[in-house]
């Protein structure tokens, strides 16, 4: 029995999530929601108890951190194997620590050496909650760690709650679903080592009275680009719980004397003003928090990898970027098929240098060209892969994810190069640190063009097992060393589109590919999607030739203005009108673009998006009709945003309002199909 009453509470500007230590010492969640009053009106910690003979106090009542011990029949935090084999794990109040925004709750093991550190950080005007987990192995005997959440979460009980999610495949990333939790585990998850186009590490639950701007949510992420797992359980003492973190599919993590294994982060948060402010609340920490260059405007690109693919040579770049600096782009990318011996897919991955028939004179004299046309210069790369046609494979065959005794898959010709080694890590850091030293590089685009097969390590130090979450850790310290050496270079994450969108990958990228899909309607719901978790600043969107003649440029443009905007198209066969058109589309988002990348974003119905700066002064506004008119009703839309005490007026309708009318009137558009609006607002 605990002697000394222990309950947290942890306030951000607008939300709390209290818990503290019950009656027979268990850790137990009591609240999570909107910031109360007082500390006074938070609830009292329920007592333990069991329920008959089939079900032990953790059962019924909302442990902080559930872990696989006891009568636990839930899906728990964590679950280990000692070295005497005894899988059981009690966890009592040894210590709690806080340091500024942080709290660290100690908890360790009644008879086995562990320690379990369970960090919280608060980012109050942010209204979002960091947490991880710390395992310390004290003792001499290994621990097998075969879980490891991040987090858990209980909602308020009695309620209803539905899971939304995003869901997809290559070239249809981020569909939208919202759905209802019944009794039993929903499980999203990755196998593939990256984060995935088949599931995001994000949710949020709502209790189903709630709409895009209205009602309780509660919302999370996990920062890792790797497997990863959600089990969102409803029980059958009707409560729900949500956790996340590593996935334990094939994982295993031998915790070595002295070692400490550290979980990846998870943010997480309540609103109650609907799914749109949850999505801003996670726009404001990625953009101001998160990604390394947090205040910088996203340059126009241009990139050419739809426009030559793998005939990429000095002067068919040199003719592009020509066209590209004419109709204002900033920046020039040269996409696949730059480095050596690189003509199709099948060579060349692993050989980070220039091809000598393509640039005989290194990729110096095209960066010139680039730089003398007023534009940065930026290259792509795929840094994880090796091609069994390169000399790094001739060389190194083992350097690559394999089983000896198996033939390695090829996906797109390729292999993956074990990013555990520290050799390979070596390489990969040695290859792209010698081209940014030797080349004026403002931009790299990192690509990963294939998921996981045969995740064999056969020289592993200790379990190969554990290759989930080294691999992951040896792309980061890559990512990160070169990041250290090279702070302005500006990088974009791809895994043939958004395969590896999440909040770990953030820590290192400005931006991400969202979907090799461009086709503007299909655009438009993934981009939706997208804007689920990520801000627009993150959003790289590029106008291209798909539907061209059949969908209007300036359609094609306002879909990209969306985000950052970037020119994909092969502009050697666009007319002089196109070329005409699009410079002034481009000069208009440059005006506009503060609002777009670091103002409030507003979805409404049939896609359409509102920005709206931080002091509400300007805003944008892009109406999409995706539909054929004569079947459908016009667009109609409120504003949102507005500051209700300015006057504003609306580009385009004659009245000047307060926001608070403007607000509050139904604008109705009626567009034929195809046809778009970009409006600008403006306080006055
Ligand atoms: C997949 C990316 O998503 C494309 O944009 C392009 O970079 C290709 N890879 C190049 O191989």
């Amino acid at each position: 029995m605990i002697e000394k009453t222990y309950y947290w509470i942890l306030e951000t500007n607008h939300c709390a999530y209290a818990f503290g230590v019950n009656n027979a010492g268990i850790l137990e969640n009591t609240y999570w929601g909107k910031r109360l009053e007082s500390r006074i009106d938070y609830p009292d910690l329920p007592e333990s108890n069991g329920w008959a003979s089939f079900n032990g106090p953790t059962q019924v009542l909302q442990e902080e951190y559930p872990v696989y011990g006891g009568m636990c029949y839930h899906e728990p935090c964590l679950k280990i194997t000692f070295e005497d084999g005894v899988r059981d794990i009690v966890l009592e109040f040894e210590s709690e620590k806080t340091t500024n925004n942080e709290l660290i709750i100690s908890l360790r093991d009644l008879h086995y050496p562990l320690k379990v550190n369970l960090h919280y950080q608060t980012h109050s005007e942010y209204d979002l909650i960091e947490r991880w987990v710390e395992l310390v192995n004290l003792g001499k005997e290994t621990i097998t760690i075969e879980r490891v959440f991040s987090a858990l979460w209980h909602f308020p009980v009695g309620g209803e709650y539905f899971l939304s999610h995003l869901t997809g495949r290559w070239n249809d990333e981020f569909n939208l679903v919202r759905e209802p939790l019944t009794p039993g585990v929903k499980v999203l998850e990755s196998r593939r080592i990256t984060s995935s186009h088949h599931h995001n590490p994000w949710f949020v639950i709502d209790d189903g009275k709630c709409t895009e701007n209205n009602g309780n949510v509660w919302f999370g992420a996990l920062a890792w680009s790797g497997n990863w797992k959600l089990t969102a359980e409803v029980t059958n003492f009707n409560t729900t719980r949500l956790g996340i973190g590593i996935n334990d599919w094939d994982f295993v993590w031998q915790l070595k004397e002295g070692e400490k294994l550290s979980s990846p982060h998870a943010i997480c948060g309540f609103s109650d003003k609907g799914h749109g402010e949850a999505s801003r609340l996670l726009h404001n920490y990625i953009r101001d928090e998160l990604v390394p260059h947090k205040k910088q405007i996203h340059k126009v690109l241009y990139n050419s990898w739809e426009a030559t693919s793998f005939d990429v040579n000095e002067s068919s770049q040199a003719s592009l970027a020509k066209i590209a600096a004419e109709m204002g782009v900033e920046l020039f990318v040269v996409d696949d098929g730059w480095f050596h011996h690189r003509t199709n897919d099948k060579a060349g991955l692993g050989d980070w240098w220039p091809d000598a028939e393509k640039f005989p004179h290194g990729l110096t004299p095209l960066v010139k060209k680039v730089n003398n046309l007023g534009m940065d210069f930026g290259l792509w790369i795929e840094p994880e892969m090796v091609n069994p046609d390169s000399d790094l494979y001739r060389k190194h065959p083992d350097w690559i994810l394999h089983y000896p005794t198996r033939q390695p898959t090829l996906a797109r010709n390729q292999m993956i190069l074990n990013m555990a080694r520290p050799d390979v890590q070596d390489y990969v850091l040695s290859k792209i640190d010698l081209l940014l030293s030797e080349n004026n590089i403002a931009f790299i685009k990192w690509d990963m063009n294939r998921n996981v097969s045969e995740p064999g390590w056969p020289t592993a130090p200790g379990d190969q097992r554990e290759i989930w979450v080294r691999y992951v850790e040896g792309l980061y310290k890559v990512w990160g060393d070169l990041r250290k050496n090279h702070p302005d270079v500006i990088w974009q994450s791809c895994s043939g589109g958004g395969g590896r969108a999440d909040l770990g990958i953030l820590n290192f990228a400005d931006q991400i590919w969202v979907s090799d899909n461009t086709h503007a309607i299909d655009r438009l719901r993934i981009q939706y999607g997208f804007s689920q978790v990520f801000p627009a600043s993150t959003m790289e969107s590029w106008v291209t030739d798909a539907d061209r003649g059949k969908i209007p440029l300036a359609f094609r443009f306002h879909v990209s203005m969306c985000g950052s905007l970037g020119v994909g198209g092969n502009l050697l066969q666009w007319s002089q009108a196109e070329i005409k058109e699009a410079s002034l589309l481009i000069s208009r988002y440059k005006k506009i673009r503060p609002v777009i990348q670091f103002g409030n974003q507003y979805r409404m119905s049939n896609y359409s998006m509102q920005y709206m700066s931080k002091d509400a002064e300007k805003g944008v506004l892009f109406v999409f009709q995706t539909d054929n008119y004569s079947n459908n009703s016009p667009i109609k839309i409120h504003l949102l945003g507005l500051n209700p005490e300015l006057k504003y007026k609306v580009e385009g309708l004659l009245e000047i309002l307060s926001g608070s009318e403007w607000m509050s009137r139904e604008l109705t558009f009626p567009l034929l199909m195809y046809k778009s609006v970009l409006l600008e607002i403006a306080a006055c």
